[in-house]
């Protein structure tokens, strides 16, 4: 067995997922670079160059987590680190200025639940799906880890104060998915205890990326940073985390 660490990252094709791939490429690790669409997944890598391998894995689609395990089976035997990235803010792209629509959308009264669904169907029950299909590989790992990209929008202990600065923002499609997806980290975490297998939950910063309309504050490079620390921890390093930019803790 090589000794060489073996990552996937899903929706790496752009974003967060993309920067965290460059740089754990830099770092030596060899990333599966998953997209929804292989062909931006290919131009990604391309990008990276050796060390980044594109595979195409939609997260709401089980035939294709299926078979992205299996590609990863055949090709390296184990995953040693899982970074579920893929996520959507909204169902629909629109122009304007992003935190107003945000806001608009998120209003639990007039949310659309059909918006809802699929904002979850990708941050919860994908990232849930990913999981259930890589465990197995990862359970093959001598050291393996698990980094899901959650925000910290989705804190309820932080939303649940009037002076947390995205309070008014709190609803049903995106910080409540980002809710929804920390609470079933925690139950990947609870299960996982008893196992090797370490686990962190990790938010970006507010990130000038395409989730946001490149409304975000902070460069891919910074905005990424955590991410990336928490992807590069070894094996003695901590499980059960839930941060941010710097290693400063998220309350749940
Ligand atoms: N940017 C921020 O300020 C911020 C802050 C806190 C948390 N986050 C989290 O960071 C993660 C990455 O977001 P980002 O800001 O980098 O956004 P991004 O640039 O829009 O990247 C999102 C990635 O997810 C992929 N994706 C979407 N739906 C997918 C699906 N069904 N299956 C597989 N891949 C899918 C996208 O693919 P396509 O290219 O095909 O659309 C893209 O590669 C998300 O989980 C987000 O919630 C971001």
């Amino acid at each position: 067995m090589s000794h060489e660490r073996i990552a996937l990252i899903t929706g790496a094709n752009q974003g967060v997922g993309f920067q965290v791939a460059k740089e754990l490429v830099a770092a030596g690790v060899t990333v599966v670079l998953g997209s929804r669409d292989l062909a931006r997944g290919q131009a990604a890598a391309a990008q990276i160059g050796d060390g980044a391998i594109p595979v195409q894995i939609d997260v709401t689609d089980t035939d294709s987590i299926a078979a992205a395990a299996r590609w990863v089976e055949d090709a390296f035997g184990r995953l040693d680190l899982l970074v579920n990235n893929a996520g959507i803010s909204r169902a629909v792209q629109t122009d304007g200025d992003f935190l107003a629509d945000y806001e608009t959308r998120n209003r639990a009264s007039t949310a659309s639940l059909a918006e809802i669904r699929t904002v979850w169907e990708t941050n919860v029950f994908g990232t849930l799906a990913v999981y259930q299909a890589m465990l197995p590989l990862l359970r093959k790992s001598q050291d393996a880890r698990i980094v899901n990209v959650s925000s910290g929008v989705g804190s309820l202990t932080a939303n649940a104060d009037p002076s947390y600065p995205y309070h008014s923002m709190f609803g049903p499609v995106y910080p409540a998915s980002k809710a929804a997806q920390n609470a079933i980290t925690l139950a990947m975490m609870v299960e996982l205890e008893s196992t090797d297998i370490k686990i962190n939950l990790v938010s970006p910063a507010f990130t000038a990326t395409n989730l946001n309309g490149f409304a975000g504050t902070e460069s891919l490079e910074d905005g990424s940073r955590e991410v990336v620390r928490v992807c590069l921890l070894g094996p003695d390093g901590p499980s059960g985390t839930f941060t941010r930019w710097e290693n400063t803790p998220i309350p749940w």
